[in-house]
Order: C-alpha cells, then structure tokens, then sequence
C-alpha cells in the first residue's frame, strides 16, 4: 500500500524522488521520507503527515546525491509518526530502506536482533529488514548478498528499496510474494525504481517488472536481476503507450474530477479495436478464449474487491444472461478461504484495477491450484494479476490516480459486457440479430457517457441539497442493484457521509425502519426491465417522510413526479445502462464531497492498491 521510489544517475536525486512520491501519494500518506547518499554519508528526512510535510522539510533543511530513495507511508505497524516514518537506517549508519509490505515474523526477529545489542528506533516491522542487512554487511557480505540473507528470514510480502554507502554504485531492490509492484525504469545513463509506473513515467516508459521472489540490482548503466539465492534471470523490457500527462492533474482540481470526465476517452480507448461493427463481432485476442474453450466452461467465478467488485456483480448478469453460462460472483477476501468447488471446466475472471490487490491475487492462486482457467480484467500493466492469468483484458483507462475508482469502474463493464457477448458467439448461443444488436450497442456508448457529464450543473444543485445529511440510503435491483452498490461506496469512501447500498426488493425486510426525513434515498430506476418495480420503493420512502433522489431516464414524466431530486441519464440499452446511471452518482459524491471540503482524491485511511490482507 505504501509508495517507493529510487533514483540512481547523474542528476539530482532529491527532485526526481519527491515528484515520484507526489504520484505515488495515493498509495498512503500517513508519512513521507527520503534518503539520498551525500558526500558517502546517508541523508535522511523523514516526517508525520503528507509529503508536503516533506517537502517543507527538505526546503528547511536541503539534501542532494545522486542516488536515492523515498517512502510514502500506509501505516500498518506503528503509528503514523516522524520515528516510523520510512526510510529506516541500520544500526552502523551504512544502509537505508524503505518498504512496503508486512514483515510477518518480526517479533520474533526484532527479539533476535535485540538479543544481539540491535536498538531499534522504530515501532514499524521493517526496521528488523535494514537490521539483518546491517548484520551481514558487518560481516563483510558484499551489499547484495547482504540484501539476500536478510530476505532469506523474512515471511509475508514485501517490495524492498535499499542504499548503502558500502557500495555506492547500486540500488538492491526486491519484489517478495504480493504486496505490490516493483518497476525499474530504464533511462539513458539513469535508472528510477518505484511501486507503480506514474512516478517515473515522465522520465521513462522503458519499464521491467520483477517478478515475486526477484532482487533488482540497479546501477546507473544497467539492470541485472537475480533470483532470491543469487540465480541470474533473463527479464524482458516493457514499452509502456500510457501518457505520463495521463498522470497530471491538469486544470482539474482534483484527479477524481479529471477521471469522470476522462470516462468518454476511456470508454472509446475501451471498444476501440476490439469491435468490428460490420461483422457484429468481438475481439479479445489477449483473453485467449478458444472455440474449445468456450464450450468447456461450464462455470465462471468472478472474484474482486471494492468496486472492482461492484462491474463484477454487474458482470454475473451480463454473461448469464447473454452467454447463458452460470456464474458466482464473490469477494476475493472470502473467495480464497471458502474452498470454492473449482476445475478446469471452471474460468476464474479476477477484475483489478491495480493488478495488485492482496486478496484477488490471492483468490487467483486459489483458483490456479484447483486448475481453473484464470482470467483478468486488469488496469495496470504488467502487474502480478496481468502476468499469472492465462488470458486477459487490458482496461484502456491509462492511470488512475483518485483513491476513489471512476473510469476503472465502467471500462471493466463495458469488458464484461464484450466477454459475454464473445462468449455466447463462441458457444453458439446467440443468433445473428441478437449478436450484432448487442455489437452495435455498444458504438452508443461514449455519447450516451458524455451526455451524462454534461448533466453536471444539474448533479451539482443536488449535491448542494444533500451534503449536511449523516446518511444515505441507495436503492437499485437487477443489474442496476450493484449500482446501488457503487454510488453509496463512492459516497462513502470520499465525503464520510453514512451510505449503504442495498437491493431495493429487500427494503420491506428491514431497512425501510430507517426512513425519515433526515436519510435521503437515492433511487436507480432508469429504463430497464426493473424499472416498474422501482416505483412502490419510491412511494414508500416518500410515505415515511424521506427525500428521493432518482436516477432516470430522460423523459420520465413518472418518475420526476414521485421524486425530489432527479439525476438524469439519456436512453441506454438496458444491459448497458450501468455504465450511465454510475455517472451522475461518481458526479454527485465528488460535489458533495468537494463541498464539504474534504481531501477527495487521499481520503483519510485509504490507499489505491491494497496490498495487505
Ligand atoms: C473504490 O473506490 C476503491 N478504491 C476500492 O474499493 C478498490 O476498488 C478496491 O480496493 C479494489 O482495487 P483494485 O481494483 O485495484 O483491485
């Protein structure tokens, strides 16, 4: 979860390090630090709070080297403080690290290395990995073997950037199981090191991925990469298409407001390529989905978090309804421990914006063992769920940097709807007129999107409305249910507002209690094959004196009469309408939030990419 970032070259190393830690921010911000070799000696500024903390701090007090590294922290052991903030020094003063992940066995290594006379500075589990480095290297150990002594005791999963002043020439980095990328950046006589691609994009899109259980040997003229006792690996070199201004903010003042409206490129970038509209067909070369195959399956497991999971649940209907194939849909977190009855008749479909989640990658070993077909729609390239899955869909989001997930929610819907629809050609299952309906359905898409964010003035007034209520019901049922889902997640996660998503059959069995006039519903009730049923919800909560926000279809006299507010949303073929009711509610969360002042794109006890369990 936390961010890291290296740099090895002719240049400044404190600059290039604190704008990668600016885009890696989102990956916590409990605390920021950075260590660079000066004059044979590690420097380090380390503080509480976010990086502009840092920033402060390095201004007050300036450090310069060409070699360095940086830490955004997500604190899991010990508080959010100056003294845990990263990098950590060993004990002689003679290497420094900085880390993301959780050390499993560090009680019992912190009582080893105490027992040795090893102080420890920190209440963090990653200072017993700079202390075993420290051990070897005052044994004499070169700093690599050093680095890969210290690894051989460590349990759980790591991503390790290490300095030493013994050998000046060279950044030690590792990727240990699954707790988040490592990336190298290759430049012209310089090398960058970081968690995730958006902190060095602007200097390289020359990028080499480890694999887990793979040390990285950075010098500023070249990489080797080694397995964790020593063994050369042949790595390949990635060129990476994502536009570094992809990553800037632009004249958006915050990331979630750009990626909104990012959602018609993205969208576009989505289908593009991937539909001859002629033909009426599909193409997902990299999923790997054979005639064979598709006749095999007889079950597909969708497996997510967060929102990932929401276009999951929305999935589940698409393909059964459309491929006619069975499909569960389940958590990652409770998917890997439930002992699903999986084969290789089975496809495991892992949804990811990161391709690093803890959990999916979990869920995803899960299902290798048990011989399914393992399948991904993943955002980040070359991330660990890319990489282990027999075939994938690549989103076409670029970057996504808001904590709160928007355009790497409806690319994976339009996926799922592409996968279904390839699925049901492959197995026979549709007719000729349905398949190309379905296609050409598909070419509304990004129009219909941009006529959602052209409703934002409108979403604003009733994000005006709503901001000062505690809480906040959201009702949808069918595929619009997970919408439901969605839009209170996104509430929720940005602005602290109490907000529950709920299928709307289910509010007579309980829910309905909570109604009154201080917890608004937000109805999802667009044109779809659920959409009569949608009226006695909103009959109901108005009977008990609630307000009603409704997202429907453009035209509908009905429903404007019913409810308080409406949130607009133009005419969708019904198994795309996700795609569009989402919008108003992404808008909506953002103003609210925006309106309530609050730091929309680091919201307070998040990360992007949730690499712990
Ligand atoms: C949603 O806004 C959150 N950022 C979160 O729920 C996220 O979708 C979840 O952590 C899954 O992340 P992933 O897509 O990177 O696996």
């Amino acid at each position: 979860m936390c961010g890291i970032v290296g740099y090895i070259g002719p240049k400044d190393a404190t600059p290039i390090i604190l704008n990668g830690l600016r885009r890696l921010e989102y990956r916590g911000y409990d605390s920021a630090g950075i260590a660079v070799i000066e004059g044979g000696k590690i420097e380090v500024r380390r503080d509480a709070g976010k990086l502009d903390r840092l920033v402060e701090l390095v201004n007050e007090v300036p450090l310069h080297g060409q070699i360095g590294i940086g830490h955004t922290r997500w604190a899991t052991h010990g508080e959010p403080s100056a003294r845990n903030a990263h990098p950590h020094l060993g004990a002689s003063g003679t290497v420094v690290l900085a880390h993301n992940g959780i050390v499993e066995n560090y009680i019992e290594l912190r009582e080893e290395l105490s027992a040795e006379g090893v102080e420890f500075k920190s209440d963090t589990d990653t200072e017993v990995i700079v202390q075993l480095v420290d051990r070897y290297l005052s044994l004499e150990m070169s700093f690599v073997e050093a680095a890969q002594r210290a690894f051989s005791h460590l349990k759980g999963a790591h991503g390790i950037v290490l300095l030493s002043t013994k050998e000046t020439d060279k950044i030690v980095t590792a990727r240990i199981g699954n707790a988040g990328g490592v990336v190298i950046g290759i430049g012209q006589g310089e090398m960058f090191v970081a968690s995730d691609m958006p902190a060095i994009l602007e200097h390289s899109r020359q990028m080499v991925f480890l694999e887990s259980g793979q040390i990285g040997v950075v010098k500023r003229d070249g990489l080797a990469v080694m397995t964790l006792d020593g063994k050369p690996v042949v790595f390949d070199e990635h060129t990476v298409a994502w536009d570094p201004v992809a990553a800037e903010k632009g004249e958006y003042r915050h990331f979630m407001h750009k990626e909104i409206h990012e959602q018609v490129r993205s969208l576009t970038d989505t289908i593009g390529g991937r539909v001859d509209f002629d033909a009426g067909r599909i193409y997902l070369p990299q999923l790997n989905l054979t005639p064979e195959l598709a006749q095999r399956i007889n079950k597909v497991f969708i497996t997510a978090c967060g929102t990932a999971s929401h276009a999951g649940m929305v999935g589940k209907t698409l393909i059964e309804r459309i491929a006619r194939v069975p499909v569960e849909m389940d958590i990652a977190s409770e998917f890997r421990y439930r002992d699903p009855i999986l084969d290789e008749n089975t496809a495991v479909l892992a949804i990811s914006q990161s391709g690093e989640t803890a959990d999916t990658l979990a869920a995803m070993e899960e299902a290798r063992q048990k011989k399914a077909t393992l399948w991904s729609i993943v955002n980040v390239i070359g991330s660990q769920a890319m990489r282990i899955s027999d075939g994938y869909i690549s989103m076409q989001t670029g970057p996504e940097i808001g904590v709160a997930s928007t355009k790497a929610y409806t690319a994976p819907l339009v996926d799922l709807y592409m996968l279904a629809v390839l699925l049901a050609d492959l197995r026979g299952s549709l007719n000729e007129s349905n398949r190309r309906e379905l296609v050409a359905d598909l070419r509304l898409v990004p129009d219909l999107v941009s006529r959602c964010l052209d409703l934002e003035p409108e979403v604003e007034e009733v994000a005006w409305a709503l901001k000062d209520f505690s809480h906040c019901l959201y009702l949808g049922r069918g595929i619009n249910m997970p919408t439901a889902y969605e839009g209170a997640l996104k509430l929720k996660e940005i602005s602290y507002i109490h907000a529950e998503g709920y299928p709307a059959g289910e509010m007579k069995h309980g829910p309905i209690a909570l109604i009154d006039e201080n917890m608004p519903i937000v109805v999802i009730a667009p044109r779809d094959p659920w959409y009569e049923k949608m009226f006695s919800q909103i009959e109901q909560a108005k009977a008990r004196g609630g307000i009603v926000v409704a997202v429907a279809t453009e035209g509908d006299d009905v429903i404007s009469a019913l409810a308080d507010h409406v949130l607009w949303v133009p005419p969708t073929p019904w198994m795309l309408s996700p795609v569009t009711t989402v919008i108003p509610l992404q808008i909506l969360a953002y103003h609210i939030a925006a309106l309530r002042g609050l730091d929309v794109d680091q919201p307070r006890n998040l990360a992007k990419s949730v690499t712990v369990e």
